[in-house]
């Protein structure tokens, strides 16, 4: 997507040196927009870990070309062995919820493994990373393909009047690797001349929508407004949203979808006001082992400062600020779990499906047992 009109990914390669991964760093957007080098497993362990990079396909992207980082400095005799079992555990540690990281560190080290020198394995592993980032585009495009159909029909319906349509947290480009989940439908909407807007969740307490969903719509030209996380409700019983679309971290093989806490809450007042309720995902974010999503998706629990504190600008500078009393306790859940059952449909890159087992193996049969 663009940047200032110039098109940029969120991860790539540095031109001029193939061993330094560039990534823009989301720590200081909307305010400032910097590109950080990283340089070796470590540097993008504490980049995942740390959310200058966030989002479930950025994150697996950023891991699959962490494992490649982490080929460039495994001992020579060991390269297939502990050294990249290592990484891999690392990796997987550094942000738990999100699927997408397992799965791509598992596909880089199947990969490296069918390498036969050390200099194979690393091209390899350089290879399948950028092919997984490749893959990470393909699958948003195509869900903004398919999810564009449900925005076209409730333009119609509405007589071409806005279509507005309600999200939370960041499920854009800036948290894959372009397009985005829930925003690759509204981009592909703006293509087409269809009126939308989008009622922007700030999603406390890192304020993904406030910072960067509005700073990415806006950059494309897309009518938005920012909400605080609690205003969603209200405006669904006044007939002001027309759809939700949300992204997922990892969504269960019967539907059950973890995203960024508050998003239950959506969900729930979507129910109860007949608001159809989306979830914008490519397959990547499909953990096809568990079934109970309430159950078996492990909640990261961050930091409990990032509740305590709100940063922001102020006279030209970034600053932290506190929030609460000084002793006051804080706890910090980043995700929750919506039940399959208040979902309308999931928006993949196969095509739109029931939020069940039945539906998730119409679109993907290979996944039968
Ligand atoms: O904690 P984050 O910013 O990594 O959480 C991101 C989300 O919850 C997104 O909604 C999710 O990854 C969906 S698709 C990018």
């Amino acid at each position: 997507m663009h940047v200032n009109g110039k098109h940029y990914r969120t991860i790539w390669v540095n031109g001029n040196n193939k061993k330094v991964i560039r990534v823009i760093d989301q720590r200081w957007l909307p305010h400032r927009f910097i590109v950080e080098d990283l340089h070796s497993l470590d540097e993008m362990i504490t980049a995942i870990r740390e959310m200058h990079v966030r989002g479930a396909g950025l994150i697996g992207a950023a891991a699959g070309y962490g494992m490649y980082l982490a080929t460039l400095e495994a001992p020579e005799d060991n390269l297939a062995g502990r050294f990249m079992e290592d990484a891999r555990e690392k990796l997987k540690a550094s942000r738990p919820t999100a699927v997408n990281l397992s799965w791509a560190v598992e596909i880089q080290l199947q990969a490296i493994k069918t390498g036969k020198t050390v200099q194979e394995k690393i091209s390899i592993a350089y290879k399948t990373a950028g092919d997984i980032a490749e893959m990470d585009v393909d699958y948003c495009k195509r869900i903004g393909e398919h999810g564009v159909t449900i925005i076209k029909e409730l333009s119609r319906q509405k007589g071409g009047e806005t279509v507005n349509i309600l999200t939370h947290c960041n499920a854009g480009w800036l948290g894959m690797v372009d397009w985005g989940t829930a925003t690759a439908p509204v981009y592909a909407a703006i293509e087409k001349g269809i009126n939308v807007h989008v009622w922007v969740d700030e999603t406390r307490p890192r304020n993904q929508g406030a910072s960067l969903t509005a700073w990415e719509l806006k950059q494309q030209g897309v009518p938005h407004t920012v909400i605080a996380d609690n205003a969603g409700g209200h405006l669904m019983q006044h007939g002001m949203v027309d759809m939700v679309i949300v992204g997922t971290d990892r969504t269960t093989s019967t539907g059950d979808v973890a995203n960024k806490i508050g998003t239950y809450l959506k969900a729930l007042a979507a129910r109860d006001n007949n608001v159809p309720f989306y979830v914008a995902l490519p397959s990547s974010s499909i953990d096809w082992q568990i079934q109970d999503g309430m159950k078996e998706i492990p909640i990261e629990e961050r930091e409990p400062d990032e509740v305590r504190y709100i940063e922001g600008l102020c006279d030209g500078e970034i600053k932290r600020v506190l929030l609460t009393p000084e002793d006051s306790r804080a706890a910090n859940y980043a995700f929750d779990v919506t039940p399959a059952r208040l979902v309308t449909g999931l928006i993949t890159e196969r095509g739109i499906c029931k939020p069940d087992r039945q539906g998730l193996l119409e679109l993907f049969p290979e996944r039968k047992l």
